[in-house]
């Protein structure tokens, strides 16, 4: 009976149906603010703000995406809060959960989580939040390790497997992922930081755009010091 109702839970118009549903939903609660959901994604209790681009088949439970981020086909995420244009590319995995690698004789979850009906009361935390700033790029195929914070403006390079907290605008690669470079001065990161463009109203940015493609000239005119108090944030 069990197989039964997988078998038929499994068939594609079930699958297609839940993704029909999902996209309505979610196109419904958080209307006018230009949602896209593609094909095949499952999306739980996820909040969106403006112009989020979700590509296919990706899996996100309790995510917060902020304006302009986007997130590429078959990527996987769980508890993870995303700032504001931060760029996730596809395939990427975070928040999957942990198991003990210490202290218990086995890794397995039947000794931690009492679904398995071995213990009775659930005795190691498998989830933890993970945090992607602002104006951050994700490569493809990485995986953040559930807990880590991803500094705004930081680039992982792709295959990264990021296990430490990565400091804003940092570029970082490989296994386990090692900082390269920094992509400006520390007074510059400085100035951005404090500056926090991605908080500004969308007029403000829109008028900027095209100064934001020329880094030196914008740090030294838009976000010059003296400047950093006289521009209104959203
Ligand atoms: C990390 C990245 C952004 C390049 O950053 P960069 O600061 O310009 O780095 P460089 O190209 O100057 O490379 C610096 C060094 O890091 C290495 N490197 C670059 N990317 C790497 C990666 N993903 N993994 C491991 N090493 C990498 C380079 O080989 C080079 O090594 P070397 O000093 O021994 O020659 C880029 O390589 C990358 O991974 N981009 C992601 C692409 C992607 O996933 N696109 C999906 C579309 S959203």
């Amino acid at each position: 009976m069990r197989f039964f109702l997988y078998a038929i839970a499994r068939f594609p118009l079930f699958h297609w149906l839940r993704w029909l549903s999902i996209v309505l939903t979610y196109k419904y609660r958080f209307r006018g603010q230009k949602l896209y959901i593609s094909w095949a994604c499952v999306v739980k209790n996820c909040r969106f703000g403006y112009s989020n681009h979700i590509s296919e088949q990706s899996i996100l439970t309790n995510v917060d995406v902020g304006d302009f981020s986007y997130i590429g086909a078959r990527s996987h995420l769980n508890n993870v809060t995303i700032g504001k244009f931060s760029s996730i590319a596809p395939n990427v995995k975070a928040g999957l959960g942990t198991h003990p690698s210490r202290g218990f004789i086995s890794s397995h979850p039947a000794f931690y989580a009492p679904s398995y009906g071995l213990v009775e009361k659930q005795a190691f935390e498998e989830y933890h939040q993970t945090t992607i700033g602002n104006d951050v790029w994700i490569g493809a195929n990485s995986t953040l390790v559930d807990g880590v914070t991803i500094g705004d403006g930081a680039i992982i390079g792709a295959h990264a497997v990021v296990t430490k907290d990565i400091p804003p605008y940092a570029v970082a690669v490989g296994v386990p992922a090692k900082i390269i470079r920094y992509r400006f001065s520390e007074a510059e990161i400085k100035r951005l930081q404090a500056q926090a463009w991605w908080d500004k109203p969308l007029s403000w940015i829109k008028a900027h755009a095209e100064q934001m493609q020329h880094a030196s000239e914008y740090l030294r005119t838009v976000a010059a010091p003296e400047r950093q108090e006289s521009t209104p944030k959203a």
